[in-house]
């Protein structure tokens, strides 16, 4: 099988992601923070390690503002509604994933916020100067896809939040396709949360997320319950990373998402530029078959993503008969209904390619070659 659904969850991992997995299930598999003997607190030493390691990359002030999610959807969902009132504009672009839309409908079904989606350029990208123009006195949030899961356009996110920072507007960033690739530290995001999984470019396993919060960003916590700290009292308590963490903590997942990030930190960029050579690869010779539209402004900047449509619209057969014969590739929506309406391509979705670095030039060549005889048959 050729596995070229690297945006959906990496795949494989490394070696020693999964090494730690099992090596915290055989050796030291107690519950991390919760209890005083050693095995607990082998595991505890185990997550605190893994945040400090997050905290690093994120540039967060503290590891205790790195908290551990399940999942990027997860960590969307403590952004976003915790730092909502009755009343409130939420503005957003037309990259958002549903974990970002759908979360935002619940309050505006309920008539509790507005949402405003910024019209992006002809290249598919945002500019300060719409954002400058969409703030409003009730704008209490922005959201920011840093790059699309469906066309992989990576927006100007820095410039973006310079503007959210001079109008004091919080800026949350959606980098569930960057992190592990691009530098999505807070500072260099201009960010005051970034949202993101462990699973795709962290390389951890699935299961795993983090949300990074800027010092004095706060929102209000998602799940309550046992902390493992300040038992005595039924208030969850204020104190970060606890406020957020309640409930056992996954130590396998955080264990192997240890070994993904020290992957990632010393490998990102070489990661980025392999992946983007093959993606570039790919994007040339689909490009080159009758019948099939590729997704995206050829100028804008991207990351290893590439979606086509084929002419007759119908890219669930086209990602179908790839899996039959041996590529792991993804068709539909992408959970980005805003993306493709877009793009004019709500009905027939797309079929998205997304190698990773454990790709080869060989899977991209045969990949092609598989897309074209397709499509001639
Ligand atoms: C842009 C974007 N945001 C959010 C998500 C949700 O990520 P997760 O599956 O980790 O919840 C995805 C997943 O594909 C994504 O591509």
């Amino acid at each position: 099988m050729i596995y070229l659904d690297n945006a959906a969850t990496s795949f494989p991992k490394p070696p020693q992601v999964i090494q730690a997995m099992t090596e915290s299930l055989r050796t030291f598999g107690a519950n991390p923070g919760r209890g005083g003997h050693q095995l607990a607190l082998q595991a505890g030493r185990t997550v605190e390690k893994c945040r400090q390691a997050a905290a690093e990359l994120l540039g967060a002030a503290g590891p205790e503002r790195v908290i551990f999610t399940r999942n990027c959807t997860e960590s969307l969902n403590i952004a976003i509604p915790g730092m909502l009132n009755k009343g409130d504009e939420v503005i957003c672009s037309h990259g958002e994933h549903n974990a970002v839309m759908r979360t935002l409908e619940r309050f505006v079904s309920r008539g509790d916020i507005t949402v405003k989606l910024l019209r992006p350029d002809e290249q598919g990208l945002l500019s300060p100067d719409v954002l400058r123009r969409a703030i409003t006195p009730q704008t209490a949030l922005v959201i920011v896809c840093h790059a699309s899961n469906v066309t992989g356009v990576i927006q100007p996110v820095r410039a973006l939040g310079e503007v959210c920072r001079a109008f004091r507007v919080p800026f949350l960033v959606d980098a569930a396709q960057t992190a592990g690739v691009l530098d999505v530290s807070l500072d260099s995001l201009q960010a005051d949360m970034i949202a993101m999984p462990g699973h795709k470019g962290l390389m951890g396993p699935h299961g795993t997320g983090l949300l990074v919060l800027r010092e004095g960003i706060d929102p209000e916590p998602l799940i309550l319950g046992g902390t493992g700290s300040a038992s005595e009292s039924i208030r969850q308590p204020d104190l970060l990373p606890d406020r957020y963490e309640s409930g056992t903590l996954n130590l396998p997942g955080i264990a192997g998402l240890m070994e993904g990030i020290r992957f990632v930190a010393s490998h990102r960029e070489e990661i980025h530029r392999y992946e983007t050579a093959l993606n570039e690869r790919l994007r040339r010779q689909l490009a080159r078959i009758p019948g099939l539209r590729v997704l995206g402004h050829e100028e804008a900047p991207r990351v290893a993503i590439t979606s086509v449509v084929p002419s007759g619209g119908d890219s669930a057969a086209l990602a179908d008969a790839l899996d039959a014969t041996g590529v792991a590739v993804r068709g539909g929506l992408h959970c980005a209904p805003a993306m493709h309406s877009y793009l004019g391509t709500l009905k027939s979705g797309a079929v998205r390619f997304a190698p990773g670095p454990y790709n080869t030039e060989q899977e991209i060549d045969d990949t092609a070659a598989l897309v074209a005889r397709l499509m001639r048959s």
